[in-house]
């Protein structure tokens, strides 16, 4: 059990890369606090690990972490891991995206990962120990079509872990970003049904990678195993592209 006796945090754990992390890390023995806006996805999620707190609410909000963090140091004593897996993404160039979806998507992306993180890192820093894991994707690296605020978002993403990983390096803490490819997932087949021809734009973005299918959400939640766990010990400010060979097709 490579994660017996650790504490995460999960955001995002309601559906998806969340939800398939949360279930591998709780079978490596974590303790874990699953962190969701959607109460449904996360009772789900509960049903599938078997024994967690639920916390439902927007992870855009500073107290909502700072609550979340509060209760699992009280009740726990530690804190060792914390995955940013919420996110949403609206599709759009600069020129069709309102000034709200930008907002919004800065707000659960960026204020996700940044909000989190800052709750987290006093206690992790106290313990000298912890791993920070955040999502950010393959388009933060390659670009994209059509999907301008999501990709900033993602490209900041990658910019803060890198930051992060060097201010708190010394205290123990690393931190470390995931870049996936297309995974199969609520979020991405809603990607694609925002396209007229969402047929045509689901088989090209599958024949994108070298590949030429979509990761599963579990693929995701292996790499963030290893770097939750000390498999990874050396490893901070990294970006782990897990891809199926995207980037380099
Ligand atoms: N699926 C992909 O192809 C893909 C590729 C690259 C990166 N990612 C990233 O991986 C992460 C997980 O994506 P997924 O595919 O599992 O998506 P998903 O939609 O299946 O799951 C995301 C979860 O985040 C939650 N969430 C969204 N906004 C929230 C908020 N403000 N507060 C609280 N919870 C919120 C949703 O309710 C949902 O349960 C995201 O950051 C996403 O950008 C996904």
């Amino acid at each position: 059990m490579r994660l017996q006796g650790r504490t995460a945090i999960i955001t995002g754990a309601g559906s998806g890369i969340g939800r398939a992390s949360a279930k591998l890390f709780a079978e490596e023995g974590a303790r874990l606090a699953l962190v969701d806006r959607d109460a449904a996805g996360l009772e789900e999620t509960l049903r599938l690990v078997g024994e967690a707190t639920t916390h439902v609410g927007d992870v855009g909000e500073a107290s909502f972490a700072e609550t979340v963090v509060g209760d699992v140091v009280s009740r726990l004593g530690r804190l060792d891991i914390l995955m940013t897996a919420a996110g949403f993404s609206v599709g759009g160039t600069v020129l069709t995206t309102s000034v709200d979806d930008w907002d919004a998507v800065f707000r659960t992306n960026v204020g996700g990962t940044w909000l989190w993180a800052r709750a987290a890192l006093p206690q992790m820093q106290q313990q000298k120990r912890g791993s920070i894991i955040t999502l950010a994707s393959q388009l933060a690296i390659a670009g994209g079509k059509g999907n301008s605020a999501y990709i900033a978002a993602k490209g900041a993403i990658v910019s803060l872990t890198r930051t992060m990983a060097v201010d708190f390096a010394t205290d123990g803490i690393r931190v470390n970003a995931i870049a996936p490819g297309a995974i199969d997932t609520p979020m991405l087949r809603r990607s694609f049904a925002r396209h007229k021809n969402s047929d045509e734009v689901r088989e090209a973005s599958r024949n994108r990678h070298a590949m030429k299918r979509f990761g599963v959400a579990d693929e995701i939640a292996q790499t963030a195993l290893h770097l939750a766990s000390d498999a990874s010990s050396f490893t901070t400010g990294t970006v782990m592209v897990v891809d199926g060979g995207w980037l380099a097709a």
